[in-house]
């Protein structure tokens, strides 16, 4: 420690040293470019391709941003120009909404547009494994707040039925993912939907892990025309960084009022529009990219079935796959394993999930081949009495 500068307080202290005894510190580690990567978000393999650099660059280049690194300040100042036009306009029209505003990351979306729109008057029903985003958010506005059993049909009715005669005049924001960031699973979209008519609430949808997926599509045409306001990232399957609100134009107006974590940041770099801009264009120029992921995810799922793997797996159908370990030390202990066999899989333990379901996630991607999941599938087959609990 620097002379003269205070450490952190006891109960900092404390509160680290609780960490570390239940096996769950955090702490920075170096990529290991050698390992298979079965643990990045980049599920296309777009954030290393080199023609969606080109293209980047080129259209840099069209709008006369060549040599300009950063944006020079916040989009209400001096940071806003013709390649966010270009991009919002993109945006709109190719996932069918009115309008898109776009913000510097996913978690700063999320607390945008749900501290602007959760007043003290309004009602916010989530459900109990959303992001820590949108729960940060939910937690910083002045909303009252109910959760819903994890994709629990039932327990939202009840609990919707319940806020509704309570607050028969109050706005009711239903909160919820797409595809579950850490267990994989898709919403019951339709019905969700149909809930939310029913009581006559607002829906808002992170998409965050579906954007740019093989059930994009699917997810997309459920609430293309229903739900209030839609979060899309472009750091996972889109390989680069930001994301941005579909919504109508006047909730876009809103927000560029009211959201402050739109309003007091600098906006992201030209370098990176034109990027988003590259990623969607390379994807339209090479759609077998997304077919070859949807393969990658059969396969995996072939092969923990013919190896009768099913219970220690969380049922999905996206690139997001979970190896149910339910214990922090040895979930910590396979992933160290599995990095010594040459695997980059990462550990993700309690509080990212709920205690006791530590688990092994499990990320594919396009560039993924079968024969790298036999030999994971078959590692953990031999690892099952020593480290997983079934789900
Ligand atoms: C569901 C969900 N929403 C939002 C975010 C945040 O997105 P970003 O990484 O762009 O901040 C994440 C990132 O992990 C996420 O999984």
């Amino acid at each position: 420690m620097m002379k003269g500068r205070k450490d952190i307080s006891s109960e900092l202290t404390s509160k680290l040293e609780k960490r570390k005894e239940a096996g769950q510190l955090r702490a920075l580690s170096m990529n290991d470019p050698s390992l298979i990567d079965f643990s990045s978000n980049d599920y296309l393999g777009l954030a290393r391709e080199s023609d969606v650099a080109k293209e980047a660059f080129e259209i840099l280049e069209e709008y006369g941003f060549a040599e300009q690194n950063g944006a020079r300040g916040s989009r209400l100042l001096n940071g806003n120009h013709a390649l966010f036009d270009k991009a919002e306009n993109f945006l709109a029209h190719y996932h069918h909404s009115e309008s898109a505003l776009i913000y510097n990351s996913g978690y700063t979306a999320n607390i945008g547009l749900l501290t602007a729109v959760l007043t003290r008057n309004s009602i916010a029903v989530y459900d109990e494994l959303i992001h820590a985003s949108l729960r940060d958010a939910i937690h910083f506005s002045n909303a009252r707040s109910y959760r819903f059993a994890h994709n629990e049909l039932e327990d939202l009715e009840k609990k919707l039925k319940k806020v509704r005669s309570n607050f028969p005049d109050s706005p009711i924001y239903l909160v919820t993912e797409a595809v579950f960031s850490m267990d994989g699973d898709v919403a019951p979209l339709r019905s969700i939907k149909q809930c939310c008519q029913e009581h006559n609430a607002y829906l808002i949808l992170d998409e965050a892990h579906a954007t740019a997926t093989p059930v994009h599509s699917e997810v997309e045409n459920e609430v293309k025309e229903f739900a209030f306001a839609r979060i899309l990232t472009f750091g996972k399957s889109l390989g680069v960084h930001g994301a941005c609100i579909l919504s109508s134009l006047s909730l876009r107006e809103y927000l560029i009022n009211f959201s402050r974590s739109f309003i007091y940041t600098t906006a992201l770099a030209p370098h990176c529009i034109a990027t988003i801009l590259a990623s969607y264009a390379f994807l339209k120029e090479n759609p077998d990219r997304v077919q070859l992921l949807e393969q990658i995810i059969a396969a995996f799922r072939a092969e923990i079935k013919r190896n009768e793997l099913q219970e220690h797996f969380l049922e999905s159908r996206t690139p997001i796959q979970s190896f149910m370990v339910r214990d922090s030390t040895k979930t910590k202990d396979l992933e160290n394993e599995l990095r010594r066999k040459g695997f980059d899989i990462r550990a993700i333990l309690s509080p990212t999930v709920p205690e006791d379901t530590e688990r092994l996630r499990i990320c594919l991607h396009s560039f993924n081949t079968e024969r790298s999941i036999r030999l994971l599938i078959n590692f953990l087959k031999h690892q099952i009495w020593t480290y997983s609990s079934p789900v």
